[in-house]
């Protein structure tokens, strides 16, 4: 799917993501992972801003996405909380920032949607500062084999309604990249990782 398209589709869901904050069934599995952000953080596709219960008030965030109505409802939702934020529109797996720029990385729910999410890895490590993190919450194959055939199956059509991918494995595009894997954790039979890595 070309960019312009990719967009679109985005653009289209952001209403949905805005109304979700009331009712995340993520916000368990943010909870767990996204207080440990610390000092200047960068969030990759925003999205409407779901994490910003979950950070301490201390954090300065830069909030980046390259859908300009999900960076919409994130601004007008970043009103309601103390930290500092600046927000870009861009794409994730062309934008370039200095390498040792950010002490936290944070990603959630984006490495389905990435053309190429080594590459986009292999980015955040330069990003990151050596002594920093990056924390993310992603979702992938399940490790029952029933569940990841079904996924299997349901890939093209999940990426041509959402340009999401259902069948990536996320442990393994970590370990193909050049960060390294500190911690992570599987819930709703595999199909949600939980990830700590460092650059
Ligand atoms: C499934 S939503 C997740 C949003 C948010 N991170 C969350 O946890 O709710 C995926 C987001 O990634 C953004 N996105 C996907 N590919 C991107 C790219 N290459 N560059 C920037 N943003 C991207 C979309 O616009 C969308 O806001």
């Amino acid at each position: 799917m070309n960019r312009k398209a990719l967009i679109k589709k985005f653009d289209k869901q952001a209403n949905k993501y805005n109304k979700r904050r009331n009712n995340d069934r993520a916000s368990k599995f943010r909870e767990q992972i996204f207080p440990e952000a610390e000092g200047n953080v960068l969030e990759v596709a925003i999205g409407s801003g779901l994490n910003f219960p979950f950070y301490n008030k201390d954090i300065k965030l830069t909030g980046l996405d390259f859908s300009p109505a999900m960076l919409q409802v994130a601004q007008a939702s970043a009103k309601n909380y103390p930290f500092e934020t600046t927000f870009i529109e861009e794409d994730v797996e062309s934008v370039t920032f200095d390498e040792n720029t950010f002490d936290t990385i944070v990603s959630s729910g984006t490495l389905c949607a990435y053309q190429n999410p080594i590459y986009t890895l292999n980015k955040f490590q330069k990003w990151c500062k050596s002594e920093g993190k990056i924390l993310m919450m992603e979702h992938g194959i399940c490790n029952k084999k029933s569940l990841a055939l079904l996924q299997k199956t349901l890939d093209p059509l999940a990426l041509k309604l959402f340009g999401c991918r259902q069948n990536r494995n996320i442990t393994e595009l970590v370990k193909k990249s050049h960060l390294k894997m500190i911690k992570e954790e599987r819930y709703l039979a595999g199909y949600l990782y939980l990830v700590w890595a460092k650059p």
